[in-house]
């Protein structure tokens, strides 16, 4: 909370993007258990018991509440599955279909996580921080159109041409949703909230304005306006150099930089604010040299102004929690 207002922390503040996962044998038995993965996110013993498993063996400075982006369509009734070895899931929306959805029941539906938020926050130490955290609007509206996941994300571009007023109308209804479900968040406990928008880096310049900065802003201006202490990471994957303007864009307080961002660009975005990221995933399977390399660059380059350190992207399932243990040990300055 600190570094999102500004300070500079030696050493960093770290946490994980997927921090609650495959990687971890813990996971893979509350999630065996559980049943389906989104009866893991409806349950509020089992997605409070995830939650806290990084928690308990790496004490990261942050948790972040289990549960996943696609909450918000399967709230409003796109069928949403997650199957084995397939990604999630649901049925592909149309132009009809997007007039007809309907989002009057988003936070009775999302009751159990936010069940979940509050029982985090009573239960996490009082210096963890506690993230709250939904899709961007063109990331979830990319899932709802192709029906799945795409590498991309071609269905949602070509929709987006072919239907611009339709397609406009579904941004901004997940926009006005992600708002009310983030307010319900911090109400519930959520210290701050981090927007992933997943798929940015597959847009043209003039859709990165349209469908990426433009629901953000909404996002974060509606969040700020009901809650003005609220603190908010926007996280823009593969956005590249328009990044430079992101962050007064959309009003962001951080924001998260994946891998490709290079780290003397990463130095300019700091100057105007903190920063989250960016260590390349794979290089938590790597390990060794390639993982202490990697560590060592971006507290070279970052260190010394306001960072959260955390990887580009989400840890994978192949990462050894090893690694994870040495890569905590190094960014506070212990032996690695
Ligand atoms: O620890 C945490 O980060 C909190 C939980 C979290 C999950 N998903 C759990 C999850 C968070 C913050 C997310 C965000 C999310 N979900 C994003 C944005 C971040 C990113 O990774 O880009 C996206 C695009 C999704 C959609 C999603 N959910 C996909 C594409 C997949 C399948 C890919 C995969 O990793 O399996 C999921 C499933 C998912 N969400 C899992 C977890 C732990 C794995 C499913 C399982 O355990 O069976």
């Amino acid at each position: 909370m600190q570094v999102l207002e500004g300070q500079t922390l030696s050493p960093p503040p770290i946490w994980l993007m997927r921090q609650a996962g495959r990687y971890l044998p813990e996971y893979r038995e509350v999630r065996a258990k559980a049943g389906s993965f989104l009866d893991l996110c409806y349950t509020p013993d089992h997605a409070v018991e995830v939650t806290l498993q990084p928690i308990r063996r790496f004490a990261f400075d942050a948790a972040i509440l289990f549960s996943d982006i696609l909450v918000i369509p399967d709230a409003l009734k796109r069928n949403v599955r997650f199957t084995e070895g397939h990604g999630p899931e649901m049925d592909p929306i149309d132009v009809d279909g997007i007039a007809r959805l309907d989002g009057s029941r988003l936070l009775q539906h999302l009751e159990p996580v936010l069940e979940t938020v509050r029982r985090l926050r009573g239960a996490l130490p009082p210096e963890t921080t506690l993230l709250g955290f939904c899709g961007a609007p063109w990331t979830v509206a990319t899932y709802m159109i192709a029906g799945h996941g795409t590498p991309d994300q071609a269905p949602a571009r070509l929709f987006a041409y072919r239907h611009p007023k339709a397609f406009e109308t579904l941004l901004m209804l997940l926009a006005e949703l992600s708002a009310d479900y983030l307010v319900a968040q911090i109400d519930a406990g959520a210290d701050a909230v981090q927007i992933f928008d997943s798929w940015a880096g597959v847009l043209g310049a003039r859709e990165f304005e349209a469908f990426a900065v433009k629901p953000m802003a909404r996002i974060i201006r509606s969040v700020k306006q009901r809650r003005p202490n609220a603190k908010v990471i926007a996280f823009a994957k593969g956005a590249g150099y328009q990044l430079k303007d992101y962050r007064q864009k959309t009003g962001a307080d951080a924001i998260g930089l994946d891998w490709s961002v290079p780290l003397d660009f990463a130095v300019e975005l700091q100057k105007d604010g903190p920063v989250q990221g960016n260590l390349d995933p794979m290089r938590m399977v790597a390990g060794g040299v390639a993982l202490e390399e990697g560590i060592d660059d971006i507290l070279q380059h970052l260190g010394n102004g306001p960072l959260i350190f955390n990887l580009g992207h989400g840890i994978t399932p192949q990462a050894a929690p090893e690694n994870v243990r040495l890569l905590v040990e190094r960014v506070r300055g212990g032996r690695a």
